[in-house]
């Protein structure tokens, strides 16, 4: 199990640092009289986050010797993605959060229809930057990419998720539509991250399959630990509000099982997903860490 001590800190830092390079590079530059607009797009997007789902990209990718620049593309295209998702689930018709990534939250920080169209315009330039050339020269990879981005983030994903999350305030779920809510609203995309490198680097439809297992088991611990922090951390820590999900009445594993099963949940989920990593090397190390890291962290 030594995999499972691979130094990941140094990994994430690396991996923050290159993102806020190259987002600063692909975000437009304040100007004209939309500046409100783009300032926005950054103020979400850069200086903060964990940049795990860019993490994802880049370590898939490495796996099959896929080049770094195209793969800061397609992490930056969702990364963006993901900023997206989170202006519009902190605005008040949503989850109505004041604080996100240790800031007020966009809505807070501008107004509410500047957080609207910077989450529009985000959601967009994902995918501008994923068709360009230079997130990868094959046409049919872009399009595949494309498609399987359109399909996770979408009704079929991320934002049918948000729908049923929405939907169940209040309502006690069974732990199996619990599971399938937080599959759509997170892990769906988490594992389009876990693929993208696989995809990009045209590999083996059985390497491509372990990831896409994994992405799937990770991405669920992901969202059962967002759940327990939600409980048991601090906004210091998280830099978002603490202890809403259960004023709201959200459907949680947490809320279902208890923290305590909860966590032995997310634990077993993270080691399962370590094991479909076996075909791989040590190339691996870090996403066999990452798993660990999806449960243990306190931010
Ligand atoms: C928050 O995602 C929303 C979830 C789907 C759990 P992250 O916890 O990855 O947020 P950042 O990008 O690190 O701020
Ligand atoms: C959000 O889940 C998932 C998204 C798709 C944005 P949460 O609503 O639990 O995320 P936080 O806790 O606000 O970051
Ligand atoms: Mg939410
Ligand atoms: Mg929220
Ligand atoms: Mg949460």
């Amino acid at each position: 199990m030594s995999s499972l001590l691979a130094p990941i800190e140094p990994a994430f830092a690396e991996t923050a640092a290159f993102m806020d390079a190259t987002l600063d590079a692909l975000l437009p530059k304040p100007h004209g009289s939309e500046a409100r607009l783009l300032e926005a797009m950054r103020y979400a997007t850069m200086g903060g986050g964990k940049r795990l789902r860019a993490f994802f990209v880049m370590q898939s990718g490495r796996l099959f010797g896929v080049d770094r620049r195209p793969l800061g593309r397609v992490a930056a295209a969702v990364e963006c993605l993901h900023a997206y998702s989170l202006i519009h689930d902190d605005l008040p018709a949503m989850d109505n959060d004041d604080m996100r990534r240790g800031r007020p939250t966009v809505h807070k920080a501008y107004d509410e229809a500047t957080a609207i169209l910077a989450g529009d315009a985000l959601l967009t330039l994902a995918f501008t930057l994923i068709a360009s050339p230079e997130a990868h020269g094959d046409p049919y990879v872009r399009c595949e990419l494309a498609a399987r981005l359109g399909q996770a983030a979408g009704h079929a994903g991320m934002v049918g998720g948000q729908m049923i999350d929405l939907a169940s305030e209040g309502e006690e779920l069974p732990l199996p539509e619990i599971t399938r809510l937080q599959r759509l609203k997170t892990a769906v995309l988490i594992t389009f991250c876990c693929e993208a490198g696989a995809i990009m680097g045209k590999s083996s439809a059985t390497a491509r399959q372990a990831l896409t297992n994994y992405g799937q088991e990770v991405g669920l611990a992901y969202q059962i630990a967002d759940d327990l922090l939600d409980v048991e951390g601090s906004a210091a820590a998280t830099g978002k509000g603490v202890g809403k999900d259960a004023v709201r009445g959200k459907a949680t594993v947490v809320a279902s099982l208890g923290v305590e099963r909860a966590r032995a949940h997310a634990e077993a989920l993270a080691r399962q997903a370590a094991l479909h990593l076996d075909l791989f090397d040590e190339k691996a190390d870090l996403l066999r860490a990452a798993a660990q890291f999806a449960v243990m962290r306190k931010a």
